[in-house]
């Protein structure tokens, strides 16, 4: 389908109904188990998506502020936001409260001092997860790794004790339990199995059941099929989800959760540009598109690499290089792509884009904002939303 007419590139396009698709998969797997999923807004904000991941009764898991009240702004309920991240500062912290989220993941004891403080001056219960540092080994780029010690991310588990004591004498702070969060694009379910066994020695090591736990949340990170997303347009929920129900060994009436972002949204998004140019260098040919690292961060902050097709010609192919008009030399979407001959003009679509494309654009170079487009019922919809009307309160 021809969706470029008249609408100005670079943009992204979203497949709604493969939304829908993967949503219904992964609501139904979880089901099974009983698990609840809160999605990972920061993989993607736009609220035709968030909207409908709001339909299918997911809960979601912020990293700042501004998600909160953006996921509130869309309809979420506050019983089922959850707030993770290393640096909330006062004034975010305040606003949780204020809006009784479910569950504060806390990363510092520092951090669970301050929750306790302003929690005491509001007069107000917090409710929190310590986020343990588990030392597992996610096998994924370094730059999407959390858990290890070398990532700032958790509490390391020789801070423990002393986070469930204050926790334990504290009148302000409702321990619910523990979370957890391993990296991004986890590929093979292995560390996830990995994961489990740390959980069941930490729950054991510190007594959890003894302080009134009542969840565990096992954050996200699972990966989806980058090299041939046609192929793999749903990731494996169930098998997932059969690794942890198999591995975890805790007590029954903990509520299993989770915090999926790339998984739910990654394959329904592609993000279109046109061919502004391409020209001979030593060896090689570049295409240069309309779209940059300003539209899709990841090849240039961790190697990602996208499936690209020319959607304008078919036929016999050549070895492109396929960069962006940005004024930085990693603003390159793929070194040596096979595509048919390639020329000024035609429009390509970089693939598995719904997560972390959009919610990462920068105004970097003073880049004008893409817009989003959709496919519905396989229909081309514009679906008009203002950028201020995405929340920035804090
Ligand atoms: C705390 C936390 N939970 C969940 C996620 C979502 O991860 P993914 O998109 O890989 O499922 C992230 C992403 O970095 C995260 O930092």
């Amino acid at each position: 389908m021809d969706t470029t007419s008249g609408i100005k590139t670079p943009y992204y396009l979203y497949d709604l109904d493969l939304l829908r698709q993967t949503l219904e998969e992964a609501r139904q797997a979880a089901g099974r188990y009983d698990y609840h999923i809160h999605y990972a807004i920061k993989a993607n904000h736009n609220p035709i998506v968030t909207g409908i991941i709001n339909d299918y009764g997911f809960g979601v898991d912020c990293v700042s502020g501004n998600e909160v009240m953006e996921a509130l702004h869309r309809g979420f309920p506050a019983e089922k936001i959850v707030y993770a991240g290393v640096g909330k500062s006062d004034d975010e912290i305040r606003q949780a409260l204020e809006n009784d989220i479910f569950c504060f993941n806390v990363e510092s004891l520092e951090e669970l001092q301050v929750i306790d403080e302003i929690a005491s001056e509001m007069k107000k219960t917090a409710r929190i997860a310590l986020r343990v540092n588990p030392g597992v080994q996610a096998h994924t780029h370094k730059y999407i790794t959390t858990g290890l010690d070398e990532n700032k991310f958790g509490i390391h588990p020789s801070q423990m004790q002393e986070a469930l004591d204050l926790c334990r004498t504290s009148q302000r702070l409702d321990f619910r339990g523990l979370h957890f969060h391993i990296g991004s694009q986890i590929t093979s379910l292995q560390p996830f199995a990995e994961l489990c066994n740390r959980v069941n020695e930490i729950w054991k090591e510190f007594d959890i059941s003894s302080m009134g736990a009542t969840i565990v949340n096992l954050g996200g990170g699972l990966g989806v099929n980058y090299e041939d997303p046609e192929g793999n347009p749903v990731p494996d929920f169930q098998s997932f989800f059969d690794v942890i129900a198999e591995n975890l060994r805790i007590p029954q009436h903990i509520q299993v959760h989770f915090e999926l972002g790339r998984s739910l949204v990654a394959q329904c998004g592609s993000l279109i540009t046109r061919v502004m140019y391409t020209k001979k260098g030593v060896d090689k040919e570049f295409v240069i598109t309309d779209a940059g690292m300003t539209e899709l961060m990841r090849p240039s902050l961790y190697q990602a690499k996208h499936k690209i097709e020319n959607t304008s010609n078919a036929g016999e192919t050549f070895l492109y290089d396929v960069v962006g008009p940005v004024c930085e030399s990693s603003d390159v979407f793929g070194k040596a792509v096979e595509l048919p001959v390639t020329r000024r003009g035609h429009i390509l679509a970089i693939k598995s884009c719904g997560a972390y494309a959009e919610s990462m654009m920068l105004r970097y170079n003073m880049r004008a904002r893409a817009r989003s487009y959709f496919l519905d019922s396989g229909e081309f919809a514009k679906y008009d939303f203002l950028e201020k009307d995405l929340r920035n309160v804090v």
